[in-house]
């Protein structure tokens, strides 16, 4: 049998463990950073399988290690997941939903940790068939900033040796299950967050020139702001600068001292991240000051852009073509959200992919981050499957 055909049947008897390993997760979610109990079980599960592993790396995250022995080789390639849940209130009826009040797996991480868990089980049976080594990370902290990928990098997961390719795929809910989509080159944004006070003098609404009104400097502001994306950016990096919070506590005839601006900027090109950065505060300085206020402006560094590396990523589309037929392998566009995968990404060729796990007849439509969240379950088996086979096939 071809090694395609031969995984495809692994990952069809393993589904029913790999779907209760991942309802377990579900069930139990805990947020970024405190994923005690999961690490737990993923390193239980782990024994069961014998897999070796070093735990409790910046915390939580593990990284298992499974050594082909076909012949000597230095040759590493490392697979991706993530632990941790968001703070959200799950909506979903089903029987496995959160038993943890106000945490909810609504972003798929425990589809990659229960696939990552399932796709070890298969590479582990085909030791004999590879040379290097395969080392599997389940991080923690992947919604919260620093972001846990940054953290095992300092921790030294990327060295001794070098890997020569990480590989990370996450669940893609308007994608129809059965597909995945991959994306050579650039694919998803840096992400920093901006909080700006502006203060003036606040006073009686009725006497605007006793006064130095912020409400009116930081609505001009958010508009003028617009210009780095209109004017500074080059046309050939995409950029976003968006608001969601603009708070001024005053009243209708009440000119607070101050308002509070929040907003988000992502961007693909590191030198341009830097430079913008730099504009921003200084043209939003020069600004308030021009009308007489003053201004606090701090960026807090989010996620690098995601690059999936050239080679690589063709190369394992190829293979995914292999292994799921041309017709369920899709190009994907540019994404403007962020992942902290993008930190591996920066340092050795890495590639993220999505796996298609929505179901339009089964009404399964619902975005990630959302409370209804929820995936066809058959998507596991594309999620451990597909892993398996391209991580024999790379290394
Ligand atoms: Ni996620």
């Amino acid at each position: 049998m071809k090694l395609a055909e031969e995984i495809r049947a692994l990952s069809n008897s393993y589904f029913e463990e790999v779907r209760a390993i991942r309802r377990h997760i579900h069930m139990y979610p805990e947020l970024s950073f405190k994923e005690e109990k999961t690490a737990a079980y993923v390193s239980s599960t782990l024994d069961s399988y014998g897999i070796a592993y070093r735990d409790k790396i910046a915390g939580t995250g593990i990284v298992a290690s499974i050594k082909g022995t076909q012949s000597e080789s230095d040759k590493v390639i490392c697979l991706r997941a993530d632990l941790d849940a968001l703070p959200i209130q799950e909506k979903t009826a089903l029987e496995y939903a959160s038993k943890n009040d106000g945490i909810m797996h609504a972003c798929g991480h425990d589809v990659h940790t229960s696939s990552l868990l399932g796709a070890a089980k298969i590479i582990n049976q085909y030791r004999s068939q590879f040379a290097g080594e395969i080392k599997l990370i389940f991080q923690p902290g992947e919604e919260l900033l620093p972001g846990g990928a940054s953290l095992l990098i300092k921790e030294g997961v990327l060295q001794h040796p070098v890997p020569e390719a990480i590989i990370g795929q996450h669940v893609m809910p308007e994608m129809p299950v059965g597909k995945v989509g991959f994306r050579p080159g650039l694919y998803m944004a840096s992400t920093d967050e901006l909080y700006i006070t502006v203060k003036g003098k606040g006073g009686h609404g009725a006497m605007p020139h006793k006064l130095i009104d912020p409400v009116m400097m930081a609505a001009q502001l958010l508009v003028a702001l617009q210009q780095v994306v209109s004017r500074w950016a080059s046309p050939s990096i995409p950029t976003v600068l968006s608001f969601g919070k603009f708070q001024a506590d005053g009243a209708t005839n009440v000119i607070p001292d101050e308002v509070k601006i929040e907003g988000t900027f992502r961007t693909f090109d590191e030198a341009w991240r830097a430079k913008a950065h730099e504009k921003m505060r200084n043209f939003a300085k020069s600004f308030i000051e021009g009308m007489g206020g003053t201004i606090d402006f701090d960026i807090r560094n989010g996620y690098p852009f995601l690059k999936n590396d050239e080679v690589l990523t063709k190369f394992l589309t190829q293979e995914a073509v292999q292994y799921m037929g041309a017709s369920n392998v899709e190009a994907m566009d540019l994404r403007t959200t962020g992942e902290d995968f993008a930190f591996y990404t920066h340092h050795v060729p890495g590639c993220f992919y999505r796996i298609g796990t929505g179901n339009i007849e089964k009404g399964i439509t619902a975005s990630v981050h959302n409370p209804h969240f929820s995936i066809d379950e058959d998507a596991l088996k594309t999620g451990m499957g597909l892993m398996a086979y391209l991580a024999i096939k790379k290394i």
